[in-house]
């Protein structure tokens, strides 16, 4: 043996690598090798006994076994590590005139229910009546009429309608255009802060590193238009207590707004409401569409 041979460990990650150098995808080569050094690094770092890596096995076997198609705990799992919003930074971190964008979160759902301009999501649940309007604008300044505008939020009491005991009737969800003016509004009722489930592995995790489960009470928006990028965003309510700890790491300032009370409001359409509301008006600005979207399209 030289000076210079390599302890066994690292003897083994060099020849883990080289097994991956052949892989004919040179993204696929990059990212294994990466996967293997860093996942190397850290099972040396915290040098777990047996039993300890059983159980990491076992927490992510128990973490894909709970997931359904109305329940997604690697998202999260990603969500409560802040790995989404590191996803979200890395591809969205343009600053400049769009809108911020936050993460998806588990509970969207593709292809909503049509609901018209003005129409109400909350389709009777109890709760503090909501008018949301504003303007989707592309980054160039002009109105984005006909964007696609997917709205979601916890109810009254921080549910979604995915959690609700009897599924397969949509509540507190929608799709909406946006007019020729690029306007667009809804009836609702205010959300509320709510903890993300905590019945999971992501919940025990949280437990174990003695965190909070809570979102800031906020609407989630995901925003379509031709010639764009989707913007995938929420708009959080000013006060909420959990603003500086959401459990996901997903507040940023620009997001956050005012939910006004109000008696009286005359919309952008000039459609005068004559009752007790919170408003909340909001406009989106739309990024036009990255070289790799279009090479897409
Ligand atoms: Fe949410």
């Amino acid at each position: 043996m030289t000076a210079t041979a390599l302890a066994p460990a690292d003897q083994l990650t060099r020849d883990v690598l080289a097994r991956l150098a052949e892989a004919p995808d040179p993204r696929i080569r990059e990212t294994l090798g990466a996967l293997v050094r860093h996942l190397h690094a850290f099972v040396r770092e915290i040098a777990p006994t047996e039993s300890e890596w059983a159980a990491a096995i076992d927490f992510l076997t128990r973490t894909g076994q709970i997931c359904t198609d109305r329940r997604q705990e690697f998202i999260l799992l990603s969500d409560t590590l802040g790995v989404s919003m590191l996803v979200d930074e890395i591809n969205h971190g343009r600053g400049g005139a769009t809108t911020e964008t936050t993460v998806l979160g588990p509970f969207y759902v593709a292809d909503p229910p049509d609901v018209e301009a003005g129409g109400d999501i909350a389709r009777g649940l109890p709760g503090a009546p909501l008018f949301v309007e504003g303007f989707i604008y592309s980054q160039s300044g002009a109105p984005l009429a006909g964007a696609i505008i997917d709205v979601w939020q916890s109810d009254d009491q921080g549910r979604y309608d995915l959690q609700f005991d009897d599924p397969g009737q949509f509540f507190m969800r929608g799709r909406l255009r946006a007019d020729d003016l690029g306007r667009f509004s809804f009836w609702s009722i205010m959300p509320r802060s709510y903890p993300i489930p905590t019945d999971g592995p992501a919940g025990a995790l949280l437990a174990a590193a003695g965190r909070h489960a809570y979102r800031p009470a906020h609407v989630h928006f995901r925003i379509s238009g031709a010639g764009h990028d989707d913007l995938i965003t929420h708009v959080f309510v000013r006060g909420d207590q959990y603003l500086t700890s959401d459990v996901v790491f997903g507040v940023k300032d620009s997001l956050i707004a005012d939910f006004e009370h109000r008696t009286r409001t005359i919309s952008l359409v000039g459609a005068p409401i004559e009752r007790a509301h919170r408003y909340l008006r909001y406009d989106f600005v739309l990024p036009t569409a990255s070289a790799a979207t279009v090479a897409a399209q």
